[in-house]
């Protein structure tokens, strides 16, 4: 381990990646790391460099890096063989498992990226509801698809239901199916909805749109209106799922979609996504019922793996243990608090919002943080400029995102990063 090997596979990255890394996220050339390994809350890069990891390889790692029930899960699962297409009883169990756990889900549909479930989410309800538009709200990520790039990270308010595409490539004609309206905006959204009504397949919602939470009475006014004309309520849960609570944000905010999209921690760390729901709309995936010109095609190589589906059956074994989300909340309340207090005690207008086992930090005096707009008079300069200051000091944060903290980020962790939280802050005054 030593910054000379780290400095000549960043060059080696930069030569055979396309764009030097593994998608947008870019770090000065001075921060930029290569990770060696992970243990717990901790990743080392390869100069040998320690951090307390707060990406959490953008949440995936809710246990912790190499947790042990996983990695003994892994190992008992590779010399049996890794990938069959056939049925296998981990997929079987793990469908089981997150059928009792989440409130909407009667059955599962295996995907392998959070992307591909909100895509394959969103033709399940075109072919259910046999209408072709989708609605999305202004600031929700959906993933990489040409349904989810619009309106997802404007600078201004859109010409509501069109939006701008958030990346060159997407086709324009896919944007005359997307309505996007502003999230928390209850009367407008569901003034949208109604207008649109007869064209509408779906509508999906982030629940907790990146840090925003919902206000009261907004997911009930939009799974009110999208019941009433049949549209289908899609709940992307990739963030919130075995996060905010076992139930998803379903049962943290007390309003149950008709279907829903989990990833990240539902597979421990491996890739494995799905969508899960009601079987009366599942069943268009029915190929035992239907014609195949009649069935939704959501079919992939690796759905379903077996090594995934294991990781995810211990992952959630460990979630099932008493007392885990109270943990992750008052682990999180307490980092909250302090990055709250520390900020303010330097003179910065420092919010957290979000929940607390995955929040953001954004300097803006707007109050309160209802939607996307609002989120937007965010200093992003200063913003970047305290994470940097936060990296050098031994925090892995993705600047002006989101931290997410796992299972394994204890008591001392949480000193030492207040510590260095205030450190950072005085560093930018
Ligand atoms: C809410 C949400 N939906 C969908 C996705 C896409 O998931 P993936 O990156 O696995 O394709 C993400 C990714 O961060 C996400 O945060």
């Amino acid at each position: 381990m030593d910054a000379a090997r780290q400095a000549e596979l960043l060059n080696d990255a930069g030569k055979y990646l396309a764009g030097g890394g593994t998608g947008l996220f870019i770090l000065p050339p001075e921060l930029n790391l290569v990770v060696a390994r992970g243990e717990g809350s901790q990743v080392w890069d390869v100069a040998g460099r320690e951090y307390i990891d707060y990406h959490l390889s953008s949440g995936p790692a809710l246990l912790g890096h190499a947790h042990p029930a996983i990695t003994e899960a892994v190992n008992a699962q590779l010399p049996k063989g890794t990938t069959f297409f056939f049925l296998n009883e981990p997929a079987i169990r793990l469908a089981q498992k997150m059928v009792e756990a989440i409130p909407c889900a009667e059955e599962v549909l295996y995907t392998g990226s959070g992307t591909e479930a909100t895509f394959y989410a969103l033709r399940v309800a075109r072919a259910y509801a046999g209408r072709n538009k989708v609605l999305k709200f202004e600031g929700a990520w959906h993933g990489m698809h040409d349904y989810g790039l619009w309106g997802t990270v404007p600078g201004q308010p859109s010409a509501y239901p069109r939006a701008q595409p958030d990346s060159i490539g997407v086709p324009a004609q896919t944007g005359e199916t997307v309505l996007v309206t502003p999230f928390n905006e209850t009367a407008r959204a569901v003034e949208m909805i109604e207008r649109h009504a007869k064209e509408l397949a779906a509508v999906m919602v982030e629940p907790l749109q990146r840090v925003l939470q919902p206000e009261p009475g907004f997911l009930e006014a939009v799974r009110e209106v999208t019941r009433r004309h049949g549209i289908v309520m899609i709940y992307d849960e990739i963030v919130t799922g075995f996060r905010v609570a076992w139930g998803g944000a379903q049962e943290r905010y007390g309003v149950v979609p008709d279907l829903a999209c989990y990833g990240k921690a539902i597979s421990g760390g491996f890739p494995l996504a799905a969508v899960v729901g009601r079987s009366e709309i599942m069943g268009v995936l029915d190929a035992r019922r239907r014609p195949k010109s009649e069935t939704v095609w959501a079919t992939n190589t690796l759905n379903g793996n077996p090594v995934c589906a294991a990781a995810g059956l211990a992952a959630l074994d460990v979630l099932a243990r008493p007392g885990v989300y109270d943990r992750l909340h008052r682990v999180g309340s307490r980092l909250r608090a302090g990055m709250i207090e520390s900020g303010q005690r330097h003179g910065f207008p420092v919010q957290a919002p979000g929940e607390d086992a995955v929040w953001g930090v954004r300097f803006t005096e707007r109050r309160p943080l209802r939607t996307w707009m609002d989120l937007t008079t965010h200093d992003k300069d200063l913003g970047w400029r305290w994470a940097i200051e936060l990296m050098k000091r031994g925090l892995l944060v993705n600047p002006n995102e989101k931290f997410y903290i796992s299972l394994a980020h204890t008591d001392a962790d949480v000193d030492r990063t207040l510590q260095i939280v205030d450190d950072a802050f005085a560093a930018v005054k």
